[in-house]
């Protein structure tokens, strides 16, 4: 399959991409947290369609995108909680786990049979698109499954092109990680994937303790799996001290100890910003993704706010495989 680039700033791009939803096949497009690979959630060609371009397990559930409240509602129980939090951060990059609804237009491939859904209301084309198509749509991050996540339509060309018919290129997306998963019920809310919205930021809306999910618990986003976001070579992290020839993903203004013998250097961001870095992030390991690439070293990054996210997507980056 040929796959067309188009910017989504030409008039017809748009456009093209509905027809193909309509059609039941895929499109990866830009959200403001990463780039998404969508289907119609109505569609089973298409939730197949997507499980399959992806090569991902088919136990790990889709999130629905939605461009209302009016949608969101259509699919999942909202208590007190679920509309505090939906009114405080949609649209942006929150998903909250609800409830699923018994009737739905959503196809229970996407759920992964669960008796829950992720919903999600973005900014921009996917609100767009849903809104056309009156039903929600399916977009897992348009990389191949345990791979390095696309924030461009070059890195997402890199793992689907012959894969995907359509890519939308909305240049480099701004939040650059994923979004964060919540599971409200009731007083007590679950952190189920750190993401663009940090921990300390969700606790001052709700008023509520953060919880992690119980430990032994079966694993509560079945997609955080261990080893994730994985580029081809090693990635040692906390480093203070480079060894001769490895890439480098530094952050801050300090030079960690042998940068002279560094073979190449990206700062994620110089001035130690993290928002900056969460922006660069998955540049940066897909920069170094490739086969003449043993060796990444990752300067530490402070786990505040949203590095936190940041440091679990490194530690997937990083874990054994
Ligand atoms: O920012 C994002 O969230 C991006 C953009 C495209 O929206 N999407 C994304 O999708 O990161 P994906 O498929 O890469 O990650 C979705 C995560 C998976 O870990 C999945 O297991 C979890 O959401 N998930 C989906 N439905 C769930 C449910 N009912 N309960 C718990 N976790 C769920
Ligand atoms: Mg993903």
């Amino acid at each position: 399959m040929k796959t067309e680039i188009l910017p989504l700033t030409d008039p017809a791009a748009e456009q093209r991409a509905e027809t193909l939803l309509r059609d039941g096949q895929l499109v990866a497009l830009p959200t403001e947290t990463v780039y998404g690979l969508a289907g119609d959630s109505g569609s089973s060609k298409a939730v197949a369609g997507i499980f399959e371009a992806k090569a991902r397990p088919r136990f790990n559930p889709l999130i629905c995108h939605v461009d209302s409240m009016k949608m969101a509602r259509e699919i999942a129980v909202f208590d007190a909680l679920a509309e505090k939090l939906a009114t405080a951060f949609w649209p942006g990059p929150l998903t909250l786990v609800l409830p699923l609804r018994a009737k739905t237009a959503v196809h229970p491939l996407a759920t992964a049979g669960l008796d829950t859904v992720a919903v999600r209301m973005p900014h921009g084309v996917v609100a767009r698109l849903a809104a056309k198509l009156t039903r929600p749509i399916v977009a897992p991050s348009a990389n191949l499954s345990g791979r390095v996540t696309g924030t461009s339509a070059e890195a997402v060309a890199r793992g689907l092109s012959g894969r995907i018919p359509l890519i939308l290129d909305g240049g480099a997306t701004p939040v650059g990680l994923e979004s964060t998963i919540v599971r409200p019920a009731g007083d007590r809310l679950v952190l189920l994937r750190a993401g663009g919205i940090a921990r300390d930021v969700l606790a001052e809306a709700s008023g509520l303790a953060i919880e992690d999910p119980a430990a032994g618990a079966a694993i509560a986003a079945p997609g955080s799996l261990a080893s994730h976001y994985a580029p081809t070579g090693r990635v040692r992290l906390d480093v203070r001290s480079i060894e001769p020839g490895e890439f480098v993903i530094a952050f801050g203004p300090d030079r960690p100890q042998g940068l002279e013998n560094a073979a190449a250097i990206v700062n994620l961001s110089p001035a130690g910003d993290l928002a900056e870095a969460a922006s660069n992030l998955f540049a940066a390991l897909s920069a170094f993704d490739s086969a003449d690439v043993e060796a990444i070293a990752v300067a530490p990054i402070p786990s505040t706010g949203l590095g936190e996210a940041i440091n679990d997507r490194l530690r997937r980056a990083a874990a054994p495989r």
